[in-house]
């Protein structure tokens, strides 16, 4: 029931002729949800200027569990809205799915954020006058699509929300509102759903509980998840570890465990440290974070 997308272009972004149906190969090429090409962001201007992407390629495989690590300012956040279609690079291009971004108007931008994208953020983002069904369903009311109470039903079970539907936010555990923003993400069914720190406000075991569920959403349900996070055992939940510095790729794990995500955060924090610049500010976001250091 559940193909990981709903989109027109489900059925693959690539355009390489080594990448077509008519020829499978032993080991066929994965299918791209997302493509990153030559990525450049700058800001202000002079001395004053920084430059969150620097010439950064990046593929996201559909139907797989990505993680983005990397020292504070390294431009994890920046790259994450350009994959998702909330900003867009000064030049390069991102595909989601076929649709090049930089050539939708605002418009098909809003259209293609809504109806593909799902957004986690470390801050849950619930409507607080709202039920947590109500917050459930609320984009997809936003949209004007009608509710697919087997997909709801389904999520509301999987993230183990069933008691607590008439709850408002207030009303639910920090853990419990990041499962209602989760299941706000996955109930409109999207093409990827990007998860800026979204166990970064919880406590371990509420974490671990979210990391679970997103887990579950790709093995189970074929959806195609985005992470960025400082901690090194969330990002070890991943099926790949992308490593970023200085707006750049530092380097990738395909089979991530905590320490070997420890080991890589560590040495390209210290390769990309500079004086009175790096040390604090990574710290301060990884308080449970080992590797950080
Ligand atoms: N709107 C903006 N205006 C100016 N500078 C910005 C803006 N957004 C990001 N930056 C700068 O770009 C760099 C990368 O920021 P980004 O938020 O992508 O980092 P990050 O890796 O997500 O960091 P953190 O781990 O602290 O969340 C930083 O130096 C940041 O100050
Ligand atoms: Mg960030």
């Amino acid at each position: 029931m559940w193909a990981g997308g709903s989109g027109d272009e489900a059925g693959g972004m690539n355009t390489s002729a080594t990448h077509t149906d008519a020829h499978p190969s032993p080991n066929p090429a994965p299918r791209l949800a997302i493509q990153a090409i030559g990525l450049y962001k700058t800001y202000g201007k002079g001395d004053a200027q920084v430059r969150p992407l620097d010439d950064l390629s990046l593929d996201i495989e559909a139907e797989r569990f990505t993680a983005i690590m990397g020292p504070s300012g390294s431009g994890k956040s920046t790259l994450l809205n350009m994959l998702a279609g909330l900003d867009t690079p000064d030049s390069g291009e991102v595909f989601i799915g076929r649709t090049a971004i930089s050539r939708l108007g605002d418009r098909k931008l809003t259209a293609l954020r809504r109806d593909r994208i799902g957004f986690v953020f470390q801050s849950f983002n619930l409507v607080p006058a709202m039920s947590a069904e109500e917050n459930i369903l609320l984009p997809l009311q936003l949209s004007g699509q009608k509710t697919d109470g087997r997909i709801f039903d389904r999520m509301v079970d999987l993230l183990g929300l069933r008691e607590r539907l008439g709850h408002r936010p207030h009303e639910l555990s920090g853990g419990q509102q990041q499962r209602v923003a989760v299941a706000r993400a996955l109930v409109a069914q999207p093409d990827v759903l990007v998860a800026d720190e979204p166990t970064g406000n919880l406590d371990s075991n509420s974490g671990e509980e979210v990391l679970n569920i997103l887990r579950a959403s790709v093995d189970e349900l074929g959806q195609t998840v985005v992470m960025v996070t400082h901690d090194p055992r969330a990002a070890s939940r991943a099926d790949r570890v992308v490593l970023l510095a200085d707006g750049r790729l530092a380097g990738e794990l395909a089979h991530p465990d905590p320490e070997s995500v420890s080991t890589a955060l560590m040495n390209v924090t210290a390769s990309t440290a500079r004086p009175a610049a790096a040390s604090a500010p990574a710290a301060a976001h990884a308080p449970t974070d080992g590797g950080a250091r």
